[in-house]
């Protein structure tokens, strides 16, 4: 009636951990008289039947363990663990029960699906066989899957909510959240650097600034300036000429012309520029635009030029050279008269301030013992020059009054040699024309 043969338990077990880890397989065998270890006499059946360890043995596994029954034994394995069984081997006899076919034994095991001769995972995920919240992303694992937050959101109970990465200080200048992210922005001048939180200027001068002459780029901003001779107008763009005439009437010495940008001076006919704002006359007689005719001699005064007929004397005077007549004793008309007269020429400008020293004169012939006097003979009218004596044979011609030319004066300048002595009394003259020319330079 008892049937006991004791045979080998052939025992194939596969052990598939979630975790990847081998861990303690404890297989605990109890001999039985009628059955194999681990069966017990059915007696309805009339079969040696599987013993459920996990339910018969009080604590049968230490810890976190979970028991698992198996034909003829348990085991005991992480809770984490699921098994695969091989199927039983048909000789074991007596018949044991036919195969469960529950989750943890089934043909794979759970998030496993069988495809051919083994088994795949299974993708929760698309299959839509997760659990997920809408705020949580599925992502699938070998064997199973886990809801995670995305990127930018944490895990607040069950839901994901969006991290406020702002308040972390990430950017420069200011952060704007987002849902899932953050973007940092810049004030205006500056625009986001390639590691997008820091801020870097904007060169504005390269990017079409408005500025009409001269742009210089700053932190943050720029500057519009302008060329020498504009100003920057009030909007700060533009820049408009200046007029540099009005700024005062000493620009220039004669008139001034403004320009963009600058300013020239402008000088009258018969004069040239000299530097930049002076008027220098120019020597006609010299650079030869004169117009005087063959016999004339040029003389340049301020501002034009003079044509003199050369020297002709008159009666009773004889030209003995150039510029020199004379009138001989012999002609009784001569007595009264300066024995010799000179011709000169000078120009002055207008305007002088007086009194001013404006010409020497020097006795040319000295007699010993003799004193010299020195007059104006003829030509000032008005009284507007004097002679100062230096000493007994040189005086000086002093203008006494401003003078506004254009003028012209022809004065007659004595020279007269006394000698108390031998009672002895000459005389000789300076014709001296004076122009005066039409501006003070
Ligand atoms: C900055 O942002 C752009 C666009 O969002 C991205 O393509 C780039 O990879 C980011 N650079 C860095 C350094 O994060
Ligand atoms: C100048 O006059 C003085 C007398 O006043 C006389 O003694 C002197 O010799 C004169 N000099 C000349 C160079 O004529």
């Amino acid at each position: 009636m008892v049937q006991s043969t004791l045979k080998s338990l052939s025992l194939s077990l596969s052990l598939c951990l979630s975790l990847s880890l081998c861990l303690s397989l404890s297989l605990s065998l109890s001999l039985s008289q009628e059955c194999t270890d681990g069966y017990e006499w059915d007696v309805q059946s009339q079969h040696c039947k599987d013993i459920n360890e996990c339910v018969t043995i009080a604590e049968p596994c230490q810890g976190e363990m979970k028991c698992f029954n198996h034909y003829g034994g348990y085991l005991c394995l992480p809770r984490s663990a699921s098994v695969i069984t091989a199927p039983e081997p048909s000789s074991q006899a007596p018949a044991g029960p036919p195969p469960q076919s529950n989750e943890a034994f089934g043909s794979c095991p759970v998030g496993y699906q069988v495809q051919g001769e083994s088994c795949v995972d299974v993708d929760e995920c698309i299959l839509d066989l997760h659990d997920c919240q809408p705020s949580q992303q599925c992502l699938n694992t070998v064997g199973t899957y886990s809801c995670q937050c995305p990127e930018g959101y944490s895990k607040i109970g069950l839901e994901c909510v969006d991290v406020d990465e702002c308040r972390y200080r990430y950017c420069q200048h200011r952060c704007v959240n987002l849902p899932g992210s953050f973007s940092c922005e810049c004030e205006p001048g500056f625009q986001v650097a390639g590691n997008n939180r820091s801020c870097v200027d904007v060169n504005e001068c390269d990017m079409g600034a408005p500025c009409q002459q001269r742009c210089y780029n700053t932190y943050g901003s720029f500057l519009c300036r302008c060329e020498q001779g504009y100003e920057l107008g009030p909007d700060g763009f533009i820049c408009n000429d200046i007029d540099e005439c009005s700024y005062s009437s000493y620009m220039c010495q004669h008139q001034c012309a403004n320009e963009p940008g600058r300013f020239s001076c402008i000088c009258p006919e018969g004069y040239q520029l000299l530097g930049t704002r002076l008027c220098q006359d120019v020597n006609e007689c010299e650079t030869g635009t004169h117009q005087c005719e063959e016999g004339q001699t040029c003389v340049n005064i301020h501002g034009g030029y003079h044509c003199t007929d050369h020297n002709r004397c008159q009666e009773p005077y004889v030209q003995v050279s150039d510029n020199r007549c004379v009138c001989p004793v012999i002609k009784p008309e001569c007595r009264e008269l300066p024995f010799s007269i000179v011709q000169r020429y000078m120009s002055i400008t207008s305007e002088r301030s007086v009194p001013s020293d404006i010409f020497q004169i020097q006795a040319t012939s000295v007699y010993p013992g003799a004193y010299n006097t020195f007059r104006i003979r003829s030509g000032d009218d008005n009284g507007e020059f004097y002679i100062r004596q230096i000493n007994n044979i040189s005086a000086m011609l002093v203008l006494a009054r401003a003078i506004t030319g254009p003028k012209e004066y022809t004065l007659e300048l004595e020279m007269v040699s006394v000698n108390p002595l031998r009672s002895y009394k000459t005389s000789s003259a300076l014709r001296l024309s004076v122009f005066v020319g039409p501006y003070a330079f």
